[in-house]
């Protein structure tokens, strides 16, 4: 039977629970999902690859047809060599829109056989970003329930600051 594979790459700096939400609704329609976090991104990252590795892989053990890694170069070469039909992208707003419609054109240009499908996350992480975690974090903010206990336990200790309880 064809598996369809498909690929959800981001920064993840840190993995958030949108992030999450979306994984969950991918590996419900693709047969495999692989998460990767693009290794050489222009960014500064807060977190180290491995340390996104490590915090994506705890947060999805869950689900068995996913997978993390990370990957280097054209997002097109890498989904051709994990023989994925699929990338799997969120779209929160309007404003996303445009940049995600943007990569999605490339995309298809450097591989027309390769499809780009778009989620949209519940409602209540259509506001959420890693940028705005990483900032309220950095400001010692209740960020509760918008990420994983274990991802606001690395950002405490990363950031050396006491976050607010959740309201
Ligand atoms: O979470 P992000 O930062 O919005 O993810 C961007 C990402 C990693 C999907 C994008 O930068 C990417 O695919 N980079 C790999 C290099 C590449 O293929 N660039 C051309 C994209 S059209």
């Amino acid at each position: 039977m064809k598996q369809v594979i498909a690929i959800y790459p981001g920064t993840f700096d840190p993995p958030t629970n949108g992030h999450l939400d979306l994984i969950q609704r991918g590996a419900k329609i693709f047969d495999e999902l692989v998460v990767a976090i693009l290794r050489n991104s222009e960014k500064t990252p807060l977190f180290s690859v491995e340390e996104r590795l490590d915090m994506l892989r705890e947060c999805t053990a869950q689900w068995e047809n996913v997978r993390v890694e990370s990957f280097d170069g054209l997002l097109v070469d890498y989904a051709q060599s994990r023989g994925a039909k699929a990338v799997l992208r969120g779209i929160r707003a309007v404003s996303d829109y445009e940049y995600e419609l943007q990569m999605a054109w490339m995309n298809r240009k450097l591989d027309a056989s390769l499809e780009t499908v778009f989620m949209m996350p519940a409602g209540a992480y259509s506001y959420l970003s890693s940028r705005l975690v990483r900032e309220i974090a950095s400001l010692g903010g209740a960020l509760g329930d918008l990420i994983p206990v274990s991802v606001e336990n690395r950002l405490r200790a990363r950031l050396g600051v006491a976050l607010q309880a959740h309201k």
